[in-house]
C-alpha cells in the first residue's frame, strides 16, 4: 500500500488527518521532553523526607497498581481461614512488617516515618489476598517494600496473607495476644523442626 493511499479517506480529508496527527506527536514529544528535563536537570527531590508531586505519586501509583493486576491472573489462593496458617502469618508479621505496616494498637514507628512512599497501614485496609501475595513474594521496587519469597516459600507467604487479611478486623488485645503467643512458643521451642527464631535473627543481621 503506498503512503498516499494509506492516508486518503473517504471525504478527501487527508490533511486534516495529517495535521491532527502532528499535533498528538508534538505533544507528546513536548511532554517526553519535560519529563528528562524534570530529570537531567536535578530539580526533581528523591528525598524520603519530602512526599513526591502529585503527578509523580498518581503515576507511580498506576505503575505499582498496573503491573501487579497483570501479573496475579493465575494466582490460586488456597483456603485461608484456616487458624493454623493464621497463627504462623501472625508469628511472620510481628517480625518482619509491623516497623513498617503497623497493627492495631501499634500506630507509630521510627523506621514508617522515614518511609516515602509511607506504607499502607494494613490494619485499616483491606486488601486483595492475590494482590497481597504478589507484592509480600516480589516486593515494589523504589519504595522500601522487600520481596520476602527470596527467603521465604510461597506456602509461608499464604500464612502472611491469611493474618494480614484478619487485621483490619482485629483489636489491640487480639493483636496482641495472637503474637504474645507466637513470641512464647518460639521462646520455647527455639530448636523446633522449623526453626524461624533462628531465621529471622539472620535476616536481621544482614
Ligand atoms: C521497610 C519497610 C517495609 C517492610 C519491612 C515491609 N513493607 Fe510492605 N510495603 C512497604 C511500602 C513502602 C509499601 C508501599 C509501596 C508502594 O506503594 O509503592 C509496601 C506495600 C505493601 C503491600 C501492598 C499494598 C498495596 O495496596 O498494594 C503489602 C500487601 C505489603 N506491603 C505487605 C507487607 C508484609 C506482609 C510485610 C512483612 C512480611 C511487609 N510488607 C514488610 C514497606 C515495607
Amino acid at each position: 500500500m503506498s503512503s498516499a493511499s494509506r492516508w486518503a479517506c473517504e471525504c478527501g480529508c487527508r490533511a486534516q488527518h495529517l495535521n491532527r496527527l502532528t499535533v498528538v506527536c508534538a505533544t507528546l514529544a513536548a511532554g517526553v521532553f519535560l519529563v528528562l528535563l524534570g530529570i537531567l536537570s536535578g530539580l526533581y527531590d528523591v528525598g524520603a523526607d519530602r512526599p513526591h508531586t502529585a503527578a509523580a505519586r498518581t503515576l507511580l501509583a498506576m505503575l505499582r497498581d498496573r503491573s501487579i493486576e497483570h501479573r496475579i491472573a493465575d494466582i490460586v489462593a488456597p483456603a485461608l481461614d484456616d487458624p493454623a496458617r493464621v497463627r504462623e502469618g501472625a508469628e511472620h508479621y510481628s517480625a518482619m512488617c509491623v516497623d513498617c505496616h503497623l497493627a492495631p494498637g501499634i500506630t507509630v514507628s521510627e523506621i514508617r516515618a522515614g518511609l516515602m512512599p509511607r506504607p499502607p497501614n494494613l490494619a485499616q485496609q483491606p486488601i486483595d489476598p492475590r494482590v497481597a501475595f504478589w507484592a509480600i513474594k516480589h516486593g515494589i521496587k523504589a519504595s522500601g517494600m522487600p520481596a520476602w519469597g527470596q527467603s521465604h516459600d510461597d506456602d509461608e507467604i499464604w500464612n502472611i496473607v491469611s493474618f494480614v487479611r484478619q487485621l483490619p478486623h482485629m483489636t489491640s488485645d487480639d493483636y496482641r495476644a495472637i503474637t504474645a503467643v507466637e513470641a512464647s512458643e518460639e521462646h520455647a521451642g527455639a530448636q523446633d523442626e522449623h526453626g524461624h527464631g533462628h531465621e529471622h535473627e539472620r535476616a536481621h543481621d544482614q
